[in-house]
């Protein structure tokens, strides 16, 4: 993918707990990608925050959780002087961007988007009313990403598949009032990014704090041995020749240790010999590894968080900068001010 010049902008949800799929999944190519683009182009990475209220009523813990994500991010190596970081709730751009959108948005866009058609599933599934419980931020949560994205003239947001169709709205919605008015807004791109790295968790369901099968990021070294030493395994005699493929800890290591360790791994297992605890001491110390000084660092943000809140400031203030211009124009378009 060519990223020259290009601005490629990412949001998360804070939602809990960040463990090792998370960060093997989606915060360490995030990051890796913002360090290249930001050679000639620019990274936008924002806490989606507007987006989870719609969720979570729970002030105290969404605040907590915010600050979570955004030292996770920190810590883990995201240049905030480089890459725009900040809190979409900082930047009220984006709320009158929303409102304007909204305008240009068909409703029947927003009863086929995919986080209020997977709610009103949930709620088909469990016999209540299709709508119970749904606020109109959940529905026209397409609307606000549509402004997250269309605000810094973005070329391209990589993003799982769940959330391609989400960009495909924006561009749709960016594709009407360039009909309407002229070239205005550019149009974004979708960019699937790599579902291969999708870790199981210790149990072989999808790893997920609501399981408790999750190897966590930042937990205490004796949390982390525990979590590793605890991934299910099967009883078969050391000696027998395995299929790396149907073996739960093998799926996990392969995601988190070095190609080379994976490939002494898997010829272990295929020829028989290699026993299940060694495999976890090799797992358990790549980890370790991969951790290195990330959880100091997220420690010390967490609890010098004042610092945090001025970067996030500064990024919303460079954020702005850039979105202010773009709604200026949009303004002047739709009500020809010009
Ligand atoms: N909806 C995304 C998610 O749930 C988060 C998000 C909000 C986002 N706004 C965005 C992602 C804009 C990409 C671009 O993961």
């Amino acid at each position: 993918m060519n990223y020259d010049n290009k601005v490629i902008l990412t949001g998360v949800k804070p939602t809990g707990t960040i463990h090792i799929g998370n960060y093997v999944g989606a915060i360490k190519p995030a990051i890796e990608l913002g360090h290249q683009i930001n050679k000639t182009g620019r990274h936008i990475m924002f806490v989606a925050d507007y987006h989870a209220i719609n969720a979570i009523k729970d002030a105290p813990l969404l605040r907590q959780l915010t600050r979570e994500i955004a030292c996770t991010y920190l810590a883990c190596g995201l240049n905030p002087e480089q890459s725009f970081f900040y809190r979409q709730s900082d930047v009220p751009e984006l709320f009158e961007m929303t409102t304007i959108l909204m305008a240009y948005t068909p409703k029947g866009f927003m009863n086929k988007a995919h986080a209020y058609k997977a709610a009103v599933d949930k709620n088909t599934a469990k016999g209540e009313p299709q709508d119970a419980g749904i606020n109109m931020g959940l529905y026209t949560y397409p609307v606000l990403m549509a402004a997250d994205i269309l605000s810094y003239d973005t070329d391209m947001v990589p993003v799982g598949k769940d959330q391609v169709q989400h960009v495909e709205i924006a561009a749709d919605i960016a594709g009407a009032i360039n009909a309407l008015y002229g070239n205005v807004l550019k149009i974004p791109t979708p960019v699937l990014t790599e579902s291969a790295a999708v870790l199981p968790g210790t149990d072989g369901r999808k790893m997920s704090k609501s399981y408790h099968n999750v190897i966590p990021l930042f937990g205490t070294d004796a949390e982390i041995k525990k979590a590793v030493m605890g991934i299910q395994t099967d009883c078969r005699d050391i000696n027998e020749p395995k299929n790396p493929d149907e073996i739960l800890l093998y799926q996990i290591s392969k995601g988190i240790v070095p190609e080379a360790t994976a490939a002494e791994i898997k010829e272990g297992l295929e020829k028989g010999g290699m026993g299940y605890g060694t495999i976890k001491k090799m797992l358990l110390a790549a980890v370790l590894e991969e951790i290195g000084d990330k959880r100091e660092k997220y420690n010390y943000y967490l609890s010098h968080f004042d610092e945090v809140e001025d970067m996030l400031h500064a990024g919303a203030q460079k954020a702005r900068a850039v979105a202010n211009p773009v709604l200026q124009r949009v303004k002047d378009a739709v009500f020809h001010r010009v």
